[in-house]
């Protein structure tokens, strides 16, 4: 059908309507496992088995908590896909049972270009059953990638799509388990010796569709036939997947990352801007590749790029393989130090990327959201896109500049009379009742962020090797007020893997304080069990140091200590579970 030259145009009052109207129609991630928010550790390539377990063991050594290693094309046997390199890896399955031991996950690459080679099942299979891309002439089409002359599966054919989902099956694909995520790469497709590097124009696809008609759907299908493929091979687990290529709605299979960028400040620059236009798009969970695909980061450079990719949604070092080294210890201990920094924060954060794209799940709402989708009143914000929200609780100005001791950041106006609302330093508590532009002083440790006064957000402050081992560590709920010393906000739990939050197995509460009084209010009925329970209740904004609090449950009050910590205070030990209703107030005598 020709185009009539209408452009579709979504209405709403407010600009998260528009976000979240543009989500109802695209679709939405559906809620990741936990353990793909945290941090992933990756290269072209990680060599073989002793390296993948000397990196992993360095993590360690080092108290960086890391969750994930990624093998690049060189696993597999000459880019075979779905086969292993023997030599360097003869035992992948020990390999990764000692990760998973950990708490750890393996990513491998799977790419769509099939090498042509007979002795190849893959290959066989799908020239015997007619499963490639054609040309006009009705020949499987011939093109050049990574492993030499390669074919390309006609992912539009559902046969296709259903034997692609077949091979991950652990009975086919026996050199993983059920714990392995998928890579998705090269899938636009690259073609290095076709038209614009990629598959020619006149191709025919299933339905007879020239590639000219459905090439930017080619990388989507391909994830259609993976994701089905990881739901098959284990029902109960949330597959995950990073893809290069992607069309409206691949959101609802896979993360994407911003592909190959340079280890120069203006590409750490671009990474903010790229990813917030993705996550207004539809797709929040993108990342880039910390430290820069090509090239050598100094160490200033890695410390503010792991600093600035520890507020975006998907948080993975990524590099080309003739790049130097870069794991944070072979840098200067200093570097070292600020990466494990900010990969720590990273991780306390973990409960509140996990809401988000929980409430992702359920709203359309992105994860991560320019100045404007609040601020709609402040035409100053419409320009910003070096800052970024995450949900409406924390603003984030990450120090994207190279020698910089100071930052300016723009606080937003919440109408046209240059009203605020109140925001309050993470570290230390401090307010900011400002609007417009505020410069303030960083050191090589500092990542500027504020919570905003009126929201609550819950964080978990052990630190852990992996983000799998603190499923039942205890949280610590962040009260942040406003003006009228109020606040709100919303957590969600569950058991960060499986999909019985769809039967309902989860806890999703939310906290409102007013009246020096603090409340939870779940939200359905909490039918998942958690060993989890709260730990320290921070709250921010409040007139003067209360005496003492005290918590009610189930009809038994209990006293509470409270103590200063930089410019709010603490209640120590609540000591409430997760699915329990309970009341604290401050005592002011
Ligand atoms: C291109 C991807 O963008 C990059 O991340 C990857 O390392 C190489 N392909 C090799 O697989």
């Amino acid at each position: 059908m020709a185009w009539n030259g209408s452009v579709p145009v979504i209405y709403g009052s407010w600009p998260l309507d528009v976000f979240k109207q543009y989500a109802a129609l695209t679709g939405t991630h559906e809620l990741p496992q936990l353990f793909s928010l945290a941090y992933h550790q990756s290269r072209w390539n990680y060599n073989d088995e002793r390296d993948v377990t000397a990196v992993s063991a360095k993590f360690d050594e080092f108290n960086i908590p890391m969750d994930t290693m990624w093998l690049d094309i060189e696993y597999t046997d000459g880019k075979r896909y779905f086969t292993w390199d023997k030599f360097k890896f003869p035992q992948p399955l020990t390999m990764i049972k000692n990760l998973t031991e950990l708490g750890r996950h393996l990513v491998v690459i799977i790419d769509p270009h099939i090498k042509r080679d007979n002795g190849y099942f893959f290959h066989q299979d799908c020239t015997e059953k007619g499963y490639y891309v054609k040309t006009r002439e009705g020949n499987d089409y011939e093109g050049w990638c990574w492993p030499g002359s390669a074919s390309y599966p006609d992912f539009f054919n559902p046969d296709v799509r259903q034997y692609y989902a077949s091979q991950f099956d652990t009975s086919r694909f026996q050199t993983v388990t059920t714990d392995v995520m998928l890579w998705n790469d090269m899938n636009e497709p690259s073609v290095f010796n076709g038209p614009e590097i990629t598959a020619p124009k006149d191709l025919i696809h299933y339905g007879n569709w020239e590639h000219r008609d459905v090439h930017n759907l080619y990388g989507h299908m391909h994830l259609m036939g993976t994701f089905a493929g990881l739901q098959q091979r284990d029902p109960n687990q949330r597959p995950f997947i990073l893809t290069r290529a992607h069309f409206a709605g691949s959101q609802r299979y896979a993360a994407i990352w911003t592909g190959d960028n340079l280890a120069d400040w203006t590409h750490l620059q671009h990474s903010i801007k790229m990813c917030l236009t993705e996550a207004v798009a539809g797709f929040s969970f993108c990342g880039a590749d910390v430290g820069g695909f090509f090239g050598n980061p100094d160490s200033e450079l890695l410390e503010r790029w792991y600093q600035t990719g520890a507020f975006l949604p998907f948080f993975r070092a990524h590099a080309h393989i003739d790049t130097k080294r870069r794991e944070p210890w072979l840098y200067p201990e200093r570097t070292r130090l600020v990466i494990q920094n900010a990969i720590r924060k990273r991780y306390s954060y973990l409960s509140l990327w996990y809401t988000a794209f929980f409430e992702l799940e359920q709203t359309g709402a992105p994860v991560i959201r320019p100045l404007l989708t609040h601020y709609p009143f402040d035409k100053e914000t419409f320009g910003i896109d070096n800052q970024l929200l995450v949900q409406d609780r924390l603003l984030v100005k990450p120090v994207m500049q190279q020698g910089v001791s100071k930052v300016d950041v723009y606080f937003p106006a919440i109408d046209d009379k240059k009203n605020g609302d109140l925001w309050y330093d993470v570290e230390t508590y401090e307010r900011q009742d400002r609007v417009g532009y505020v410069t303030v002083p960083v050191t090589e440790y500092k990542i500027p962020v504020w919570q905003r006064g009126g929201s609550i957000l819950a964080k978990k402050e052990r630190q852990r090797r992996a983000s799998t081992l603190m499923l039942h560590d205890p949280y610590t709920l962040i009260i942040c007020l406003d003006r009228d010393r109020k606040a709100v906000g919303t957590l969600y739990l569950d058991d960060e893997k499986s999909y019985a939050y769809r039967e309902g197995q989860y806890i999703y509460v939310s906290y409102e304080f007013a009246d020096n009084q603090l409340t939870n209010n779940f939200i359905g009925k909490p039918k998942y069990k958690s060993d989890a329970w709260i730990e320290r209740i921070v709250i921010a904004g409040l007139e003067r140091v209360p005496s003492g609090a005290k918590i009610t449950v189930n009809g038994v009050q209990q006293s509470l200590e409270v103590t200063r910590q930089g410019g709010a205070v603490v209640v120590r030990k609540p000591a409430v579970k997760m699915d329990i209703d309970f009341v604290l107030t401050l005592n002011y005598e």
